[in-house]
């Protein structure tokens, strides 16, 4: 049961990152089929995250009401429907219209899938199973670039193996039953029981179901009792939420999803001439993105939150710098300036800037504001994200490369400020202990400091 969870979670992060990322392959093809110029280019990427911004408006709203389980079904055959249609649009519109439907799976199983996650798996492997889903967008986004390799010539087939992944999740999804957490909600108690007895290794003892059904259904009490979304601009969860959307607004606005999704143009721009080897070089990116998780999978524990956001946006603003200083020097290295600066931009992203927001917002919220504070801190992770990728390639277009770069370089500046003067180092810290901390009304930045002196 627990692996079928597992695999649910995994194959969500796949789709996640494999939409994201198979634009990056088809991109050229799509431009020499329908000469598109760089806005109708921005629009035509931007339909993913500008969908997922409405899926995680409507997974936000629908969770509870509807049900995890039949959101995330809605969203698995949305990804099926997305793929299908994309792979045979007659249009450049109709391209933007099965993006649009995709970016809406996304957004809905991207907020879905961890929760299901967090309601279902005991706790003992729950950060395990989290930490698979991170790491499995980072694998779609490498698979997306494999299959744009593979099928070098043909963005419908590139398209059309998102199908597999869909119809996976579609599968799995429908052998599983709702979380105990909602059935709970529901006043479905019996059932929730069921559920609660089938992830319990055999024999089944009574004890511990009866034992795990009633901290569920303390739970639920909480989730009932969840503050509304005024409540998160109160002065005990501003602080909280400064920090939960801005360091979403800045892990956007560092330029990542330039990257991911526009690498082959990126490297074409710096000098690699074949298609190929742009598409080889944008392998070796995503490559870089996985190993580098892995890797920050086994950090963040060990190293501060604070330390690792300074490594990360330092890294990110030296590389990016270096990256625009040899565009407009017009650098006779470009290729392989670009080339190192690329690997060293993503691998300062993947250690920290990728993951951390994710852990943070899950943990710096008061219990009663945690639902409404996660929904408001990925919506801006999406907003910022279609921004990004909507504006990239006329601000390319306008301002060239190094123009571009150093606007994001300057954005990680940025982010080594904000971290110094408003984020809280979290690392080994309770999460009452947080929320005892944010009532006290103290700057949220001295929270390690405070816990101690208690
Ligand atoms: C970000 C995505 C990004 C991915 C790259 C995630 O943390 O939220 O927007 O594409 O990392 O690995």
């Amino acid at each position: 049961m627990v692996y079928l969870i597992a695999s649910i979670a995994g194959i969500a992060g796949l789709l996640f990152g494999f939409d994201e990322g198979v634009i990056a392959g088809a991109l050229h093809l799509l431009r020499a089929e329908f000469g598109i110029s760089p806005l109708a280019e921005g629009i035509m990427t931007a339909t993913v995250p500008l969908g997922a911004v409405g899926g995680a408006l409507i997974g936000g709203w629908l969770a509870r009401p509807v049900g995890r389980r039949k959101l995330l079904l809605g969203a698995a055959f949305l990804f099926v429907v997305g793929a299908l249609l994309s792979a045979l649009a007659p249009s450049l519109i109709l391209v933007c219209v099965a993006r649009l439907l995709l970016g809406l799976a996304i957004g809905v199983a991207a907020m879905i899938a961890p929760l299901y996650i967090s309601e279902t798996a005991p706790a003992r492997i729950r950060g395990m199973l989290v930490s698979i889903y991170q790491l499995a967008i980072t694998l779609g986004i490498l698979g997306a670039y494999l299959v744009g390799y593979t099928f070098s010539d043909s963005w419908r087939a590139m398209f059309a193996a998102g199908i597999v992944p869909g119809a996976a999740l579609l599968i799995g999804i429908a052998i599983l039953s709702d979380t105990p957490r909602w059935l709970v909600l529901r006043g479905r108690r019996e059932e929730a029981r069921a559920v609660i007895a089938k992830t319990q290794s055999l024999p089944i003892d009574d004890r511990l179901v009866t034992a795990e059904l009633s901290a569920i259904e303390a739970a639920a009490q909480v989730d009932l009792a969840q503050g509304s979304w005024r409540d998160l601009f109160g002065p005990v969860a501003r602080p909280a939420l400064i920090v939960g959307m801005g360091l979403f607004l800045l892990q956007q606005l560092s330029g990542i999803n330039a990257v991911i999704y526009f690498a082959p143009t990126v490297f074409r721009l710096s000098g690699f001439d074949s298609t190929s080897t742009q598409m080889l070089a944008t392998v070796g990116i995503g490559v870089v993105n996985v190993l580098v998780t892995v890797l920050a999978m086994g950090l963040i524990d060990r190293i501060g939150r604070r330390k690792l956001l300074f490594i990360g946006f330092a890294g990110a603003a030296l590389s990016l710098g270096l990256i625009a200083a040899a565009a407009a020097t017009g650098s006779p290295d470009l290729q392989i300036l670009a080339l190192i600066g690329l690997v060293l931009y993503v691998a300062s992203f993947a250690i920290s800037i990728g993951p951390l927001p994710w852990v943070m917002m899950s943990e710096i919220f008061p219990l009663h504001l945690r639902g409404p504070g996660m929904s408001a801190a990925s919506i801006t992770n999406w907003v910022f994200n279609f921004i990004v990728v909507l504006t990239f390639p006329v601000l390319v277009a306008d301002i060239g490369l190094a123009g571009v770069f150093s606007i994001y370089a300057l954005v990680c500046v940025a982010g080594v400020v904000f971290t110094a003067r408003l984020v809280p180092e979290t690392s080994g810290i309770s999460l009452e202990d947080i929320e005892k901390h944010l009532k006290g009304g103290k700057p949220f930045s001295a929270l390690a400091r405070s816990v101690k002196a208690a």
